[in-house]
């Protein structure tokens, strides 16, 4: 167990705190989801209910040559400051530190919050430079980390700043490691694993664990039609990735060896094109045409997934069903997002394009837990050691 910002004495200090406020943006600039600040918001208000002065560091996107402000920060701290209803304090700075941010943190005062630029427009911020991590340390007493999200990137500003300041995980963290964690290891059975996406490659390693962990695995997305090429099946004009028919046939054999439920689709609902409004028909995935292609789940894919997961005393989904920013072809997820707010067993949404397609059908608050990480919660589920909460400290052993 880590300590939190509860375990340790915040009052009077400098206290700051790395989030993961890379939020999706529209081509004007605006924030189109917020969840990623909603979510840092407990940590931060209990700081300054708690009489700390909050410096809040951030990454955005991925500049590649330094200061670009494309990704400035800028629109996250007015984002901020309207949620927080105070002011955050912030400047464009191309070097992320200058006297001007050192000057102002110096003199932040309990209950105050500034915001310092993207991380990311320094170079050293992802080489994990020393210099960079110390710079940033001096203008704190305390490191909270509560970018759950980033806590894959072993960077200056998620990892390196622990070595020179007490380092402690914000509520974020916790929640996301009590969710994520308790679920790997010690899941309420059964526990059924969905999972979506492209390639296998992608999840082979998350494939892996669920089969030591859970009860039943069911698979949609386009890495099912690689499954189903494994069996033999025809998958006509699908997307193909024939470098994970191998790997699919692997995990099945072992599946079979273990005695381990590994559904796949038994229907598709396919589209002559890429395209939400081509022609469309389902079939069974032994009979998809030659010229068609999937593009998401059947409905009796969709009823017999939906029974698994309501039945479920554990739930735990990443990766759409099928091309669901479609209407068309969004049904499938659908479905299983209907599914998960139903059960009355933990459902738990593993991040990335399945957070957002829960979000798009207004399920969001239905759901146990929802992951703010893409990569990181993948990186979790695989069982490995996230660099961001590894150099946080421990509590002691009750
Ligand atoms: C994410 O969106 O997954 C995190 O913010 C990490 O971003 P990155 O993949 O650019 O490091």
């Amino acid at each position: 167990m880590k300590k939190t910002v509860r375990d340790v004495d915040v009052d009077g200090k400098k206290v700051i705190v790395r989030c993961d406020f890379n939020v999706p943006l529209d081509g004007e600039g605006r924030i189109t989801d917020e969840t990623r600040i909603v979510g840092a918001l407990p940590t931060i208000v209990y700081l300054l209910d708690h009489g700390a002065a909050v410096i809040l560091l951030s990454h955005l996107g991925r500049p590649k040559d330094g200061a670009d402000p494309k990704y400035s920060l800028k629109p996250v701290a007015d984002a901020l400051a309207a949620r927080l209803g105070r002011p955050v304090w912030f400047r464009s700075a191309p070097a992320v530190i200058d006297d001007a941010v050192r000057a102002e943190a110096a003199s932040l005062k309990s209950g105050e919050a500034m915001l310092l630029e993207n991380t990311r427009f320094r170079k050293e911020e992802t080489a994990n430079d020393p210099v960079f991590s110390k710079d940033l340390a001096s203008l704190a007493d305390l490191f909270v980390n509560d970018a759950f999200g980033s806590a894959h990137r072993a960077h200056a500003s998620t990892a390196g700043i622990a070595a020179y300041l007490p380092a402690v995980s914000g509520f974020l963290i916790e929640k996301e490691v009590k969710f994520l964690g308790e679920t790997l290891q010690n899941p309420a059975r059964p526990f059924v694993a969905v999972l979506g996406g492209a390639k296998v490659a992608d999840k082979i390693k998350v494939i892996e664990r669920l089969l030591d962990k859970a009860d039943a695995l069911l698979i949609g997305g386009g890495m099912a039609y690689t499954f189903l090429k494994a069996r033999g099946y025809e998958i006509g004009a699908t997307i193909q990735d024939e470098t994970g028919i191998g790997l699919a046939a692997s995990l099945m054999e072992r599946a079979k060896e273990k005695g381990f439920e590994l559904l796949q689709p038994i229907d598709v609902k396919a589209g002559r094109t890429f395209d939400n409004d081509t022609e469309s028909a389902c079939y069974d995935s032994d009979a998809i045409p030659a010229d068609w292609m999937g593009l998401d789940i059947g409905p009796k894919t969709a009823a017999l997934f939906a029974e698994r997961i309501r039945g479920a005393a554990t739930v735990l989904w990443n990766g759409p069903m099928g091309v669901f920013e479609m209407p068309n072809f969004a049904r499938g997820t659908e479905v299983v997002a209907e599914a998960m707010a139903e059960t009355r067993g933990v459902s738990i949404v593993g991040g990335g394009d399945s957070a957002s397609a829960v979000e798009q059908f207004g399920l969001a608050d239905r759901m146990s837990h929802i992951s703010t990480g893409g990569g990181a919660s993948l990186e979790f589920i695989e069982g490995k050691v996230l660099p961001g909460i590894a150099v946080l400290e421990d509590r002691e052993a009750e």
